[in-house]
C-alpha cells in the first residue's frame, strides 16, 4: 500500500494543508515543537480514526475549534481509494471511498504500523496496554476478530452487572454465560494463533538487527494455563471449567475473574521477562523488532505492504543501531514516513516542518 496524498483541517498546530507523498522514504524534519509529531499523528488519524498520542480525539483538534478532519488518498493492489475521518461536535464520522461507513468497515482498510518514543510502554506498562495494542493489531487484518472482541466486551459488561447486582440466579444469566464462553474462547484462540506466528518472526528480526546471541520470545500468558495448540472448542471447555471453579469467588467479588480481559502478552529475552530484566536499549530494540514483525504479519495476512510511521527516530538508537535500522528500511521497499530534528544521511525525500507548515524540497540544515 502507498499513501498518495493527505488533506487535513484543524489538526493540532498544523496550518490546513495538502501533502503528496513519495513511495519510499519520506522524512519530515524541523526543530522541536514545530509540528512533526502532529503531522504523523494526522496521517495515523486519517488511516485508523485514532491518535497514537491520546485516546481523546478532541485533543487533536486545533485549540479553539469544534471540528476537524483528515482525508487520505491511498493505493493498494486493486487501485486508488480514499478514507475520511471527520470529527464534529465530539463525534467521529468515517468515510470509505466517499461513502459513510461504520467503524468496523473503516478500520483495517489502510494498514499502518507506527513506532513512537512512547511505545516502550508496551514492555514497561500494564497488561491492559499490551492487550489493547495486540487487539488492535489482530483486528487490523481480521474483521472477525474485531467483531468477536466487541461482542465479548459487551457481554462481559452485562455479565459483570449481573454479578455485581447479585442476579446470577436469573434465567438469562446462563444464556449470557454461554455467549461469554463462545466469544471469549474465540478471542483467546485468535490471540494465541497470532502470538505463535509473530513470536518466530520477532526472534528472527531481533537477532538480525540487534543481537544474534539472544533469543526473544513472545508468550501468551493466560488465566487458563499454557495455551499453544488448543482448538476453539478446547478453549471453550477450559473457560467453562474455570468459571465453574471460580463461581463462588466471582459472586463474592461481583465481577468476572476469568476470560481474555485477564490475560497478558510477555516478552521473554533469553528466558527472562524483558519487563524486569532487559536494559533500556534492549527494550527499545525489542519494541522496534515487534513493529517490524507487525509489518510481516500484515504482509502475510493481506499480501500488501503496510505503511511504516516512525516518529523522532534519533531519540531511540545510538549511531550504529540507527544506521543498521535505516539501511534495513532502505532495502525493505515499503513506504516509510519518519521524523527527525535533523538529517539522517539517507536517500530520502525531505519535507521541512516549521510552525505547522510542511514544505517539500527544502535542504536539511
Ligand atoms: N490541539 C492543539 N492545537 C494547537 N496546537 C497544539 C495542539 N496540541 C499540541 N499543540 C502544539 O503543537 C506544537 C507542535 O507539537 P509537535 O509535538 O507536533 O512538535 P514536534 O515538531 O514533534 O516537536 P519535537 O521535536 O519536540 O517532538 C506544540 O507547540 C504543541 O504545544
Ligand atoms: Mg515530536
Amino acid at each position: 500500500m502507498e499513501i498518495l496524498e493527505i488533506n487535513y483541517v484543524n489538526f493540532r498546530n498544523l496550518i490546513d494543508g495538502n501533502i503528496k507523498f513519495f513511495p519510499d522514504l519520506n522524512l519530515f524534519f524541523g526543530k522541536n515543537g514545530q509540528g512533526k509529531t502532529s503531522f504523523l499523528e494526522a496521517v495515523y488519524f486519517g488511516a485508523t480514526g485514532q491518535s497514537f498520542r491520546t485516546s481523546k480525539a478532541a485533543e487533536t483538534m486545533k485549540y479553539g475549534s469544534n471540528k476537524a478532519g483528515v482525508y487520505i488518498v491511498y493505493e493498494d493492489l486493486i487501485g486508488k481509494k480514499t478514507l475520511t475521518v471527520k470529527f464534529i461536535n465530539g463525534k467521529k464520522e468515517y468515510y470509505y471511498n466517499e461513502k459513510k461507513v461504520a467503524y468496523d468497515e473503516f478500520y483495517g482498510k489502510l494498514n499502518v504500523v507506527t513506532y513512537i518514543p512512547e511505545d516502550i510502554i508496551l514492555i514497561t506498562g500494564s497488561p491492559l496496554v499490551r492487550r489493547t495494542f495486540f487487539d488492535g493489531e489482530i483486528a487490523q487484518t481480521s474483521i472477525e476478530y474485531f467483531q468477536n472482541l466487541r461482542a465479548y466486551n459487551k457481554i462481559l459488561k452485562i455479565r459483570n452487572r449481573y454479578l455485581k447486582e447479585k442476579k446470577t440466579h436469573h434465567q438469562e444469566f446462563s444464556v449470557y454465560e454461554e455467549q461469554f464462553v463462545h466469544y471469549g474462547a474465540r478471542v483467546i484462540a485468535a490471540r494465541v494463533e497470532y502470538v505463535n506466528k509473530i513470536s518466530i518472526i520477532l526472534n528472527l528480526n531481533y537477532r538480525k538487527l540487534f543481537d544474534d546471541k539472544k533469543e526473544l520470545n513472545l508468550v501468551y500468558s493466560s488465566e487458563l494455563g499454557e495455551l499453544k495448540k488448543q482448538s476453539v472448542e478446547e478453549i471453550e471447555a477450559l473457560l467453562r471449567e474455570r468459571i465453574k471453579k471460580r463461581e463462588s469467588m466471582e459472586k463474592r467479588y461481583g465481577f468476572s475473574l476469568c476470560g481474555p480481559q485477564k490475560d497478558d502478552f510477555l516478552f521473554v529475552l533469553n528466558g527472562h521477562e524483558a519487563k524486569s530484566t532487559a536494559s533500556q536499549g534492549e527494550k527499545k530494540s525489542i519494541v522496534f523488532s515487534l513493529k517490524l514483525s507487525e509489518i510481516d504479519m500484515v504482509i502475510r495476512a493481506k499480501r500488501e505492504n503496510p505503511i511504516l510511521i516512525i516518529d523522532d527516530i534519533s531519540s531511540y538508537f545510538d549511531t550504529n543501531r540507527k544506521t543498521s535500522v535505516l539501511n534495513y528500511l532502505e532495502k525493505r521497499n515499503i513506504q516509510v514516513l519518519l521524523s527527525s530534528t535533523g538529517g539522517l544521511g539517507i536517500d530520502s525525500k525531505n519535507f521541512y516542518v516549521e510552525s505547522g507548515v510542511i514544505e517539500y524540497g527544502k535542504e536539511i540544515r
